[in-house]
């Protein structure tokens, strides 16, 4: 089976979207630092403090996982591609590349949330990944009660399939409930 080879990154009028690149740990260690109360509801590997080596080991993590096609992870970037807004993906937990499902995962920073941006990236995504990618069906799921992330998903188009109840665990350590919403390719 060939290698997914995809496309490095989308740019929009309003910010850059690519693939990480051996370089990015300490703008990722700022960024999730200077947003841990505000992913720490919802992020379980959101953490008070990221260190930049922790970060470096995860940015090598990211382009290892990129080139090996077992994992979409990108970074949100500023349009002078300064500053690190935040993060998402092309995840594949639904089976191989090959089967054209994706499911995509999102944060924004702190100082860069409520202002439309994760819509806008999540809107941008569904268009490259039906364009430039070969999804046939991407999907989000989040905590019933991230209001923040439904509105999103909504906002982006996204269809609400359905909560599953009580399959998975949040980060507070109780059983959650989950949304799962989901896009087919036009
Ligand atoms: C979820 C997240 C990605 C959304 O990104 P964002 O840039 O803040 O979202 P937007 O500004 O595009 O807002 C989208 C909608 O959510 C609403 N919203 C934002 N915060 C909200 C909150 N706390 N409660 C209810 N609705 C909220 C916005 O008002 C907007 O809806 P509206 O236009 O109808 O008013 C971002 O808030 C985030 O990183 N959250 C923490 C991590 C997380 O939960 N990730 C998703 C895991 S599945």
């Amino acid at each position: 089976m060939p290698l997914l080879v995809p496309p490095d990154s989308v740019s929009t009028d309003r910010c850059t979207i690519r693939r990480y690149r051996l370089g990015d740990g300490p703008e990722l260690a700022r960024a999730t630092t200077a947003s841990f109360a505000h992913l720490e509801p919802w992020l379980p590997w959101a953490q008070p403090r990221q260190t930049v080596e922790e970060a470096v080991v995860l940015v090598r993590q990211f382009v290892g996982r990129w080139l090996l096609a077992q994992d979409f992870v990108l970074g949100i970037w500023s349009p002078d591609g300064a500053t690190l807004w935040g993060g998402c993906g092309f995840h594949l937990r639904h089976g191989p590349a090959q089967d054209g499902v994706a499911e995509i995962g999102m944060w924004i920073a702190a100082e860069q949330a409520g202002q439309g941006l994760g819509t806008h990236v999540l809107q941008a995504l569904v268009e490259w990944g039906f364009s430039e990618w070969p999804w046939l069906r991407l999907v989000w799921k989040c905590d019933e009660r991230n209001l923040a992330s439904r509105r999103t998903a909504e906002k982006a188009g996204l269809q609400l399939e359905g909560i599953t109840r009580g399959d998975d665990i949040a980060v507070d350590g109780t059983r959650r409930n989950t949304a799962w919403y989901a896009v087919l390719k036009p």
